[in-house]
């Protein structure tokens, strides 16, 4: 059984906010739509990474601490905030057991969940649940299953991502599997080009957990949840076969 690993994201830290920042715009815009519509101040992101959704939710006046089991990327997330001169909080903890105080909300954003076995992430839901006030809010995003597993949706993740970061030209590409049972395999092959003799190529491999819109509701209600809303990630309605990443916003009962 494959579970997250702390290191899981050592490789990919440096190079994250370079691949991803553009494309988390989405999501956290739509994470702080919903957050406006219930009363919520106090926010403990549980899988920060390099600090996007802490950035973007702290500029609009929250108070955010961000959490992550990545010691490389809690460290970007660091440096970040000292360059932008934002005062947020960070600590190193793993979703599954940090025991961090009583928030208005807690999310994870981009997958997270998806690094978790589906045993974990139950044991996951009652640890969000044990960082809540009463009736708080969880708020999550995962690609749907019922989407991946149609046709050839699955050649919709198939990415080659090039950027230049100074004189380095990295570029990564990576290719995906899925099984009905929601394992989603992601082989990534990375070039890292300083120049003369020749780039530094890596190969890597993670698998994902994936869930169905519903398969999300009952793991909710079973383990002390309501869920209240399921949409796309730009806060479209879902439509169960064409909605790539579902957002999912849940109550603790
Ligand atoms: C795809 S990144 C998302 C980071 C950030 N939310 C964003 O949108 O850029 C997934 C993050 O989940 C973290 N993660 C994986 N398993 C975890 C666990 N058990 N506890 C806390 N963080 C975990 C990884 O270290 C990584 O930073």
């Amino acid at each position: 059984m494959y579970s997250a690993k702390s290191s899981h994201y050592d490789k990919e830290a440096n190079h994250y906010d370079a691949f991803n920042a553009d494309s988390s715009r989405l999501i956290n815009s739509t994470v702080a739509n919903i957050l406006k519509t219930y009363d919520v101040t106090t926010i403990v992101d549980l899988s920060c990474g390099t600090g996007s959704q802490v950035f973007w939710l702290t500029q609009l006046g929250y108070e955010v601490v961000g959490c992550d089991i990545n010691a490389k990327m809690l460290r970007i997330a660091e440096n970040n905030a000292a360059a932008a001169k934002l005062n947020a909080a960070f600590l190193k903890g793993d979703m599954r057991t940090v025991k961090i105080g009583r928030f208005d909300a807690a999310i994870t954003i981009f997958n997270s969940i998806g690094h978790l076995t589906k045993l974990d992430f139950e044991k996951t839901l009652r640890n969000v649940a044990n960082n809540l006030n009463d009736n708080g809010l969880y708020i999550f995003d995962i690609y749907n299953l019922n989407y991946l597993i149609k046709g050839d949706h699955i050649t919709n993740l198939t990415i080659d991502w090039q950027k230049l970061e100074g004189n380095t030209k990295i570029r990564d590409i990576q290719y995906s599997t899925i099984d009905k049972a929601g394992l989603l395999c992601s082989h990534t092959i990375s070039h890292v080009d300083k120049g003369p003799p020749s780039p530094h190529i890596s190969n890597s491999s993670q698998v994902m957990q994936i869930y169905t819109a519903s398969q999300l509701r009952k793991i909710l209600i079973r383990n002390g949840f309501e869920p209240l809303d399921q949409t796309g990630i730009d806060g479209s309605s879902l439509i169960e076969s064409e909605t790539d990443r579902i957002i999912t916003t849940a109550r603790k009962k």
